[in-house]
């Protein structure tokens, strides 16, 4: 059974604390729109989709609660909640397309805006879901029985409304009976690779192997990884792509031993109105994350921190995108 991250329970939206996992696998509902905001911060929740699903459903929740559904109001709230996390475009995709839908009927009865809100979150995630198999079933056709795969970060159940994008041909490839292996980076510094994406596998009965993030050139270089398959938070007009930290490192050490790179994303991850991955804003975390693990200090106090949650892979290192519309070419010559 694949894991639920985000359900709608009633008026309320029920989350999966994902900081919690492996050790604990406790969920929380939210009627409380500010709080969703907080748990999106916090991490509670992640992964590009999943985090515009919630706040799809934040702005139901928040039009709820402050009982007004004049547009201004709507607007307000709407900005709100985008703010929460600047670099996985789903968050504001999910707001603006139902801003746009609210637009188109403010003649309505309060109550029907309301619903309409409602209505159009549970359109996205359901959306999300088909769009996870979609990705699945065109991208398993890259991959054979015997392969093993790098991938960093966490793209699975927990990352979507559905089986995942990059995790999502994992699977995919799994149900066809392909005996594939993953190689799982354990993600410095919030280790979802460790914590996630090595707990979700583990669950499906899919061989993983948990690396560092340092050790992956190693196994590039040993012949040991056939392919690497990454999520995305953004993607470019000109297809240079934000993921998480560490993701770049692991495209130019494809390059160089020559392994196909792919990025697996929904269509709502393509952002059309930014051009290049210069201008993607990187959310910078706080240096706690990096000095400290699991409220130890592992750094002299004070110390000078780099920590940006996620970096760009350009264009020309990537081999294809995956996505729901079928599998588009990346830059990357040989
Ligand atoms: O900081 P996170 O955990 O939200 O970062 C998640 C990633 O970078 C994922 O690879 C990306 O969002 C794709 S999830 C399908």
């Amino acid at each position: 059974m694949i894991v639920k991250a985000i359900e709608r329970v009633g008026d309320k939206i029920r989350l999966l604390d994902q900081t919690r996992l492996p050790s604990e696998e406790i969920y929380r509902d939210y009627d409380d729109y500010k709080e969703v905001i907080e748990a999106i911060k916090r991490l509670e929740v992640r992964g590009a989709p999943a985090i515009g699903i919630s706040a799809a459903y934040a702005l139901a929740l928040a039009v709820g609660q402050t009982g007004d559904t004049s547009r201004a109001n709507i607007v307000k709230l709407a900005e709100e909640i985008k703010a929460a996390r600047p670099t996985a475009v789903n968050l504001s995709w999910a707001i603006d397309r139902i801003l746009e839908k609210v637009n188109k009927s403010f003649s309505g009865k309060p109550e029907d805006i309301l619903q309409l809100i409602w209505s159009e979150a549970a359109a996205i995630h359901e959306e999300d879901r088909l769009m996870c198999r979609r990705i699945g079933e065109f991208g398993a056709d890259l991959f054979k029985s015997g392969d093993s795969i790098l991938t960093h970060c966490n793209t699975g159940a927990l990352a979507t409304g559905g089986i995942g994008t990059a995790l999502g041909v994992i699977y995919t490839c799994h149900q066809q009976g392909k005996n594939i292996h993953v190689y799982a980076d354990e993600t410095r510094p919030l280790l979802q690779g460790a914590r996630l994406t090595a707990w979700e596998l583990k669950k499906a009965g899919i061989r993983v192997t948990l690396l560092t993030d340092n050790m992956a050139g190693m196994l590039m270089r040993q012949g040991k990884i056939s392919q690497v398959i990454v999520g995305a938070d953004r993607i470019t007009k000109n297809g240079d792509t934000a993921n998480k930290i560490g993701t770049y490192s692991v495209a130019v050490l494809a390059k160089v031993h020559g392994i196909p790179f792919y990025v697996a994303a929904p269509m709502s991850t393509f952002d059309r109105t930014t051009e290049t991955g210069d201008e993607i804003e990187i959310e910078q975390r706080s240096p706690a994350e990096v000095t400290r693990l699991f409220g130890t200090p592992i750094a002299p106090e004070g110390i000078e921190v780099f920590s940006p949650a996620f970096d760009v892979t350009p264009d020309e290192l990537i081999t294809a995108f995956i996505t729901d519309e079928g599998i588009k070419p990346g830059g990357r010559k040989e």
